[in-house]
């Protein structure tokens, strides 16, 4: 039986991962987030190791905060690059394959097609670079596993552009929003189970691998908003913005679309379309 440990389990991600427990009767699962699991503490996570058997380990933990990041450059490298290298040592001594998540903000958005998994990576902001480093470390540790990069998570959990906008088309009269970023949202709910059922299929590991994963199709901020709207019907005005306009401290990429054409067929995955997927997440919001 797989034993697979969960880390991050309270963000949004994690709580997608636990959803689906109840499918998967031969997986053995433990769900660790802080404070009693910390990514940062070596040697608590030794001897967590030397005492769970565990072999697969789903690391949804990472520091988020776009924007704060630019702020908080070291809290943001020590959990996006250093607990990665510390994991990879972990998974080198107690032989677990680890699956790692990353980002389309790895990218600097100047491509005109979906960016494929060996494109170049060039991060506009330092959430994107400390995610890069983390990648990078990963690959050159000769251990076992994944890298999914995805982007634009959503989900009924936690703090996302959904419940976000949610909450302010039902309290505002008037919001703006940029409408010059294209990416694809991707809905937590379907990237945990499309990892679980890409893990359930025995897949071989050798090295590690790179994929990306999203919902289907693409879109703006502004247009997904509009999107929220038109299932919540509200009177709110949703106004399109210029990203030059939204002062947000970190540059992000104009266009991060990702090509999922790799992880589609080796694992048989059909994602849905980001709509059917927000509806989804709507209705388990209400
Ligand atoms: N959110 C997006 O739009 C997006 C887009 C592309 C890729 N990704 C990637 O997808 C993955 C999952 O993202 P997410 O949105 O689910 O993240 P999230 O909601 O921010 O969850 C991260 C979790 O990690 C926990 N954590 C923080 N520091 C920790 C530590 N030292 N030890 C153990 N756990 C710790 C957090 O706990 P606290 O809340 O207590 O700090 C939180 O529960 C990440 O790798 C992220 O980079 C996310």
């Amino acid at each position: 039986m797989n034993r697979v440990l969960v880390i991050g389990a309270h963000g949004q991600l994690g709580q997608s991962f636990r959803h689906w427990t109840p499918q998967y009767p031969n997986f053995q699962f433990f769900f660790e987030d802080l404070p009693a699991f910390d990514l940062l503490d070596r040697e608590f996570l030794r001897q967590y190791f030397e005492s769970t058997s565990i072999n697969i380990v789903i690391n949804c933990a990472a520091y988020t905060a776009v924007d704060q990041a630019e702020d908080e450059a070291e809290k943001a490298h020590l959990l996006n690059t250093e607990a990665i290298d510390l994991l990879c040592k972990l998974s080198k001594t107690f032989g677990f394959k680890l699956i790692h998540f990353s980002t389309d903000y790895v990218f600097d958005g100047t491509a005109l097609s979906p960016y494929k998994e060996e494109d170049m990576l060039n991060p506009l902001g330092v959430y994107g670079t400390t995610k890069a480093q983390g990648e990078k470390v990963m690959r050159t540790s000769g251990i076992d596993g994944w890298i999914i990069r995805t982007s634009w998570l959503f989900s009924p959990y936690g703090k996302n552009f959904v419940k976000t906008i949610f909450s302010l088309l039902q309290n505002k009269d008037e919001i703006s929003v940029v409408a010059d970023q294209t990416g694809s949202p991707t809905y937590a709910l379907d990237l945990a189970a499309s990892t679980l059922n890409a893990l359930a299929q025995n897949p071989l590991f050798e090295g590690v691998q790179v994929y990306h994963f999203t919902n289907s199709g693409h879109t703006t901020w502004h247009a997904f908003a509009t999107a929220i709207q038109q299932q919540i019907k509200t009177q709110c005005k949703i106004n399109p913005v210029k990203t030059d306009a939204s002062f947000n401290k970190a540059q992000r990429p104009k266009f991060s679309v990702l090509n999922c054409e790799k992880i589609k067929k080796e694992f048989n995955l059909n994602p849905q379309s980001w709509e059917s997927a927000l509806e989804d997440c709507i209705k388990r919001i209400k």
